[in-house]
């Protein structure tokens, strides 16, 4: 019989239901089912992550997915798997723990894998970006919090998988992560079209508060009336992850709801870098400040920030109305 060709997302799926099998039934098993348990997922969680396990073995996928030539040189378009020499091929995840990345209309379309125990090279392994993969577009976890919601009235964005899967198994569904990368402009565009209010939650630690402004840099130019930018900050050393287990779902949700919004993170960032008692200091604010201003579609929050802009250089509203172009202008 002539075997239709087989699909992308058909190939994604079928090894996505592979590292879940070999999940259950392969004979590290339980080593990996102690280490999901030990990080205090339950099943049903794995499941609905469609959790899996990429077995040690060097052809294990290869073998089973790759049958005839045209799926061999498929699967390592995809990227599962990698060419030793022409016509060699092996899988790309080898003993990890598996996360398939569902697009937002849920088709696998790459895979992140963790290592189990240290010293077994880096701790993340992502598929590369492949002609179903472009990772600057796309959030863990989106299509999973859109299945929990019938409307998301918020989406929180933390770092990482385990992030979304521990906020997940303690009824927190509504969180993504961008894939190991920074949030792009990208990812705040499909953010706001999806949801009113975004609250950024990255770790507690150097790279998270870089993570932090990046994002909101990204951000201003979706800040259209009636959306809302918001940021949590951890305590050093935690990330959600650890956070949510430590305190729990409502302790945690508490600190969503006091979370900072972008315009106190905004001041507190540019007035940093600068000694607002001196003339300079106040200047340099304000140029770092205008272009920011200006990306922000929203007249309402334009006008906030200059507000609170001049009180802090000693200029009226006034003075600084003619230094800012807003968005429509800079368009016409
Ligand atoms: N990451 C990556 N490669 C690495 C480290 C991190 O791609 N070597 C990405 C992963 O998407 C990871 C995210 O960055 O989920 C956040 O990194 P990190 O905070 O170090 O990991 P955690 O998500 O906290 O993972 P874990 O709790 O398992 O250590
Ligand atoms: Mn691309
Ligand atoms: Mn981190
Ligand atoms: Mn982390
Ligand atoms: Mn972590």
């Amino acid at each position: 019989t002539a075997e239709q060709k087989r699909s992308d997302y058909d190939l994604m799926l079928h090894a996505a239901r592979f590292y879940q099998h070999q999940l259950k039934h392969h004979a590290n098993s339980k080593t990996v089912i102690d280490y999901i348990k030990g990080r205090g997922l339950s099943g049903e969680t794995a499941k609905k992550f469609m959790i899996g396990y990429a077995p040690s073995e060097w052809e294990a996928l290869c073998q089973q997915l790759g049958r005839n030539k045209d799926q061999k040189e498929q699967l390592i378009e995809l990227k599962l798997a990698s060419e030793k020499s022409p016509g060699r091929q092996f899988d790309f995840f080898r003993d990890r723990l598996m996360f398939p990345i569902r697009d937002k209309r849920g088709r696998v379309i790459a895979f992140g894998g963790r290592v189990m125990q240290a010293d077994q090279g880096p701790k993340y392994l992502n598929s590369p970006e492949t002609r179903i993969f472009h990772k600057g577009f796309e959030l863990y976890g989106l299509y999973e919090a859109k299945q929990a919601h019938k409307k998301l009235d918020h989406i929180l964005i933390v770092e990482g998988y385990m992030d979304v899967v521990a906020l997940a198994e303690q009824g927190i569904e509504y969180a993504v992560a961008a894939l190991g990368t920074a949030t792009t402009a990208e990812h705040m565009h499909t953010l706001f079209r999806t949801t009113d209010k975004v609250i950024c939650c990255y770790d507690g630690d150097r790279a998270g508060r870089d993570a932090a402004w990046r994002a909101l840099e990204n951000a201003l130019p979706y800040l259209a009336d009636g959306k809302s930018l918001k940021f949590v900050f951890l305590p050093d050393g935690e990330d959600p992850d650890s956070l949510v287990q430590k305190e729990g779902k409502d302790a945690f949700e508490a600190r969503l709801s006091e979370a900072d919004d972008f315009t106190k993170v905004l001041f507190n960032k540019l007035s940093q870098e600068v000694d607002l008692t001196q003339d300079a200091g106040k200047a340099k604010l304000l140029s770092d400040a205008l272009p920011l201003i200006e990306k922000i579609p929203s007249d309402f929050y334009q006008e906030n920030i200059l507000e609170h802009l001049g009180r802090l250089i000693g200029r009226t509203r006034e003075q600084l109305n003619n230094r800012v172009k807003s968005p429509k202008q800079q368009h016409a």
